[in-house]
């Protein structure tokens, strides 16, 4: 383990900003982190730990010690009803997704292409498609960073949300995830019911679609919605679709006829960010470096050159319009390092 000094975070970050950061590690093995512990470099006040860069939004260089989880690693065993698959939290977790379709094991397929890390995952209980992870979710394996021990998380340890878990809640910044178990069943069943996997699979003629069919189609259902961050810098969703009441509900839908929402638990309602981003004017806008992404106004780019700052001004910028027009706040659903 070897720690380096003055490391563009350029290509460690989906968004392509060029920071440095004044230290940088690579961990391939959980004994790394041991090590890290062991040689106080987890004291220091400015640490961060880092997967696949691609919720991440730096605005000015790092002067701390980050920390890349690198760990690979994809092994399964298969149980009487069920299929159990540990990932090292440094793979990629599409390569996770193509290892189980690949086998046949079914699950996690409407959560093909997710840019990030295995490792990152349960963080924000990533989603898509109708799908969650905490759908197949049975553990985690995480370092302690004040004991440098490792401990299991349980599903039900782990208070799964909308892009939300404990560890961005009450534990959050206390806890580095280094393995995730899987507990997919055998005998999966295909969760087509979002309206455009359905619609692509019925272009497609596969009135009998496989869970290979079904990740084909997810596949290219964001490849054609969501910009390629390996050509155009971007973080996914920049913005959580935002979660408001009964009552404010009521009174926007009188508003705004058209407005786009999903019924979300008792008395809350989830409406399409994209939408009220859309309504203001911001779909395929471009300011300088930055802009919104044509086919999703959701997704911030970056066109070339923007700084992180810049993004971050871009960002508020849209906060402030959709605050005037609809009232509702967004939130950012990236982490902004390091306002
Ligand atoms: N819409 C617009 N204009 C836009 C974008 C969306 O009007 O520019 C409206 C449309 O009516 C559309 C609806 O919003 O039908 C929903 O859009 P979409 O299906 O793209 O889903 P989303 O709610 O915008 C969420 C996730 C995505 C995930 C998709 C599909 C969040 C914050 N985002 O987006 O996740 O891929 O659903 O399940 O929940 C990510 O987290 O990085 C991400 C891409």
């Amino acid at each position: 383990m070897n720690i380096l000094k003055e490391v563009s975070l350029k290509a460690y970050n989906t968004f392509g900003v060029d920071v440095y950061a004044e230290q940088f590690v690579h961990i391939e093995q959980e004994k790394d982190l041991i090590q890290l512990y062991e040689g106080g470099w987890l004291d220091r006040d400015k640490r961060l730990f880092l997967g696949g860069g691609s919720n991440m939004l730096f605005v000015r260089n790092y002067d701390g010690l980050i920390v890349h989880m690198a760990i690979k690693g994809i092994t399964h065993r298969i149980l009487e009803e069920s299929i159990e698959v540990k990932a090292a939290g440094g793979e990629v977790w599409h390569d996770l997704v193509c290892y189980c379709v690949e086998r046949g094991f079914g699950g996690i397929e409407n959560l093909s292409l997710i840019p990030g890390t295995v490792g990152a995952a349960p963080v924000q209980n990533i989603g898509a498609y109708g799908v969650e992870l905490q759908d197949f979710f049975l553990s985690c394996r995480a370092f302690e960073l004040t004991t440098g021990t490792f401990k299991v998380f349980y599903k039900e340890d782990c208070q799964f949300g909308y892009r939300d878990s404990i560890f961005k809640g009450a534990q959050k910044g206390k806890y580095i995830i280094t393995e995730v178990n899987l507990l997919l069943p055998k005998k999966s069943i295909l969760n087509t019911t979002y309206g455009a996997i359905n619609e692509e699979l019925n272009n497609r003629g596969l009135t009998h679609p496989t869970i290979k069919d079904v990740s084909e189609v997810v596949s290219s259902i964001r490849q054609g919605k969501l910009p390629d961050p390996g050509t155009i810098g971007n973080a996914g969703s920049f913005f959580k679709n935002p979660v408001v009441s009964e009552d404010t509900f009521r009174t926007l839908v009188s508003d705004f006829v058209d407005i786009v929402y999903y019924p979300f638990g008792p008395n809350q309602y989830k409406l399409a960010a994209g939408w009220l981003i859309e309504q203001c004017g911001w779909k395929g806008k471009t300011v300088g470096n930055v802009g919104t992404w044509k086919n999703q106004a959701l997704v911030l780019v970056n066109h070339g050159k923007a700084t992180g700052l810049e993004i971050y001004e871009f960002s508020e910028a849209i906060i402030d319009s959709v605050k005037k027009r609809f009232g509702v706040c967004l939130e950012r659903e990236v982490n902004v390092i390091d306002l």
